[in-house]
């Protein structure tokens, strides 16, 4: 979950002379900053450097990251019109350079962690292209949902068939589990997942299953849905912190592995309500297999290394037996 970034020093140096797409487009920066967090917290796994947004451009939706406010699309969707102009790209040349830095994380990691790869799922890549940037209420994105369901579905559509394309090929390229974003579909209802995302979503998952990789599927304030995001797929479902862990994966069901949830900005506080924090984490997880202790999202660029590092070894030394 976004263990590289602002909070480490190392990233900060890099990110005064490169731009965040720099990184993501040099193989060589991208592999850097992979192996960050994994020499500097005992991570059991890596995350593939990367953004959610690369696939919108060889799509046809230009976009840029603005320093201090994320990231901005030049012309937002906005119309059916607008949505039908969308298209679908071969991601072995559009994206080589993020295949071509998964075969060199690969290399470099050898036997000391498997690499995550990863890519967004419908509703918070459609959003981001419709509203141009992070919302709050989502209201361009609904409009678009329920004033034209037909254009949606049309659009919805043909993401998944580029991320599922994409997560093949970086299946093919080397990674050892993927996860699918979809951050921002906690604003949805159950019946209006079911009915404008749960095809598409679980199109994406059918196309990966014949690979045989472990798949996450993972949201933020997804509480109301977790039963949801199950059906449309994911051997492990991830929750955030607004739901006890223990009652989350009641709702997920036990036949599914979990990923979370301790809330990120506990790391902000002092050590030993982390730490208490962590231990109220594992004991819902019960010692039951399938448990990834995680954060239930991002980590703040505010947050001291020492914190994740001190949580990183604590989780290890309460669950190593
Ligand atoms: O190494 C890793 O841990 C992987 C890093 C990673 C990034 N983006 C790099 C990044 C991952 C997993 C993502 C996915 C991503 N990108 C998501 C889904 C994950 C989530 O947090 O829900 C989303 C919604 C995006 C889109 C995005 N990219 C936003 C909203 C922002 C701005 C956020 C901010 O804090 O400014 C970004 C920028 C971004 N992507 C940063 C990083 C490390 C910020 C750092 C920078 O500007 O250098």
């Amino acid at each position: 979950m976004r263990q590289a970034g602002r909070y480490m020093s190392e990233y900060r140096a890099l990110r005064e002379r490169y731009s965040l797409l720099d990184l993501c487009r040099t193989p060589d920066l991208a592999t850097e900053v992979t192996l960050q967090p994994v020499r500097r917290i005992d991570v059991d796994a890596a995350i593939l450097f990367s953004d959610l947004l690369l696939p919108l451009e060889p799509m046809g939706i230009r976009f840029d990251f603005i320093r201090g406010e994320g990231p901005a699309i030049e012309n937002p969707l906005r119309s059916e019109a607008d949505l039908a102009r969308v298209r679908r790209f071969e991601p072995r040349e559009a994206l080589g350079y993020v295949l071509d830095a998964i075969r060199q994380i690969k290399r470099e990691l050898g036997a000391r962690a498997p690499l995550i790869g990863f890519a967004g799922a419908p509703f918070t890549l459609a959003s981001y292209a419709i509203e141009g940037g992070h919302s709050s209420s989502f209201a361009h994105t609904k409009a678009l949902m329920y004033g034209a369901p037909a254009a949606w579905h049309c659009f919805c559509d043909l993401i998944a068939d580029v991320i599922g394309d994409y997560l093949v090929a970086q299946i093919e390229a080397g990674v050892d589990a993927v996860q699918i974003f979809d951050s921002w579909v906690g604003a949805l209802n159950a019946a209006d997942y079911r009915e404008f995302i749960l095809p598409h979503t679980g199109r994406i998952f059918a196309r990966v299953a014949p690979t045989g990789v472990p798949t996450i599927h993972f949201g933020v304030g997804t509480g109301a849905i977790l039963g949801e995001l199950r059906s449309a797929g994911g051997d492990i479902i991830g929750a955030d912190w607004r739901t006890p862990l223990d009652e989350a994966w009641e709702r997920i069901g036990f036949d599914r592995g979990i990923q979370g949830n301790l809330d990120p900005t506990l790391l902000l506080g002092p050590l030993d309500r982390v730490f208490g924090a962590a231990d109220d984490v594992l004991k819902r997880a019960g010692g039951r297999a399938g448990h990834i202790f995680n954060l239930g999202h991002g980590i703040l660029p505010t947050t001291p290394l020492e914190h994740v590092q001190a949580l990183a070894r604590y989780v290890h030394q309460k669950t190593r037996s």
